[in-house]
């Protein structure tokens, strides 16, 4: 299937979780990359905040064997970083990652990444991205903006990276909210160079 904007299809991809709302959009977007055999590698990271919304809004507790209590199943594919390893392999532009997803992002970890302040592994490996002309996907989350929010997204986009608002369609008449965030979450594969199968596509 051609990409929608003519990316090659990152094999190595990063994605992170912080402390927004929307954990079952991430929840559907590991799937997706779980089950692509265009993805061999994808390393993931979740920031502490993150793990207090996957209580809330998964049932999920501590983070012991997050991967799988994200999925609902295993995977060899997807490996855990820890937020605090500002050594990872993501934290080198060395490191062969391609391509970067924050799902959702808050306003925070956007501030951090606007701002250049690499503290911990998701803003140094946002950061990496920038810095070596790598695509990073911000699915920021908040309601209402402030002035600092609208600041900080038009200071990342001009720094290279795409916001994109955790905002899902419903033109594709989603009949519950799983298939609601899987829409969405094909939607930012495809813009990265991943178009899915099943989506939804336009025909008018
Ligand atoms: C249940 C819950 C929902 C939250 N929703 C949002 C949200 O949608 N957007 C946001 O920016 N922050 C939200 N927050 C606040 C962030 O978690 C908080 O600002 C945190 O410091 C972000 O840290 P992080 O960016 O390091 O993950 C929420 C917090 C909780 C507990």
């Amino acid at each position: 299937m051609p990409t929608l904007n003519n990316l090659a299809a990152p094999q190595n991809l990063t994605v992170a979780a912080t402390g927004a709302s929307g954990a079952i959009f991430l929840r559907q977007l590991l799937a997706l990359v779980d089950r692509d055999p265009r993805v061999k590698t994808v390393n993931f990271i979740a920031s502490d905040n993150a793990l207090r919304v996957f209580a809330e809004e998964l049932g999920i507790r501590g983070r012991s064997n997050l991967v799988s209590q994200v999925l609902g199943s295993s995977s060899r594919k997807i490996q855990q970083q820890s937020n605090a390893d500002i050594g990872a392999n993501v934290a080198s532009g060395s490191y062969a990652a391609e391509a970067m997803l924050v799902i959702p992002c808050s306003v925070g970890t956007l501030a951090r990444i606007a701002n250049g302040m690499a503290m911990h592994l998701i803003e140094r490996a946002a950061d990496v991205c920038l810095k070596e002309k790598r695509p990073l996907v911000l699915c920021v989350r908040e309601t209402p903006l402030n002035k600092i929010h609208i600041r900080n997204m038009y200071r990342a986009a001009d720094a290279g990276a795409t916001i994109y608002p955790l905002i899902p369609t419903f033109y594709n008449r989603p009949t519950n909210l799983d298939a609601m965030a899987r829409q969405f979450a094909c939607r930012v594969l495809a813009h990265i160079g991943l178009p899915q199968s099943d989506a939804y596509r336009w025909k008018s």
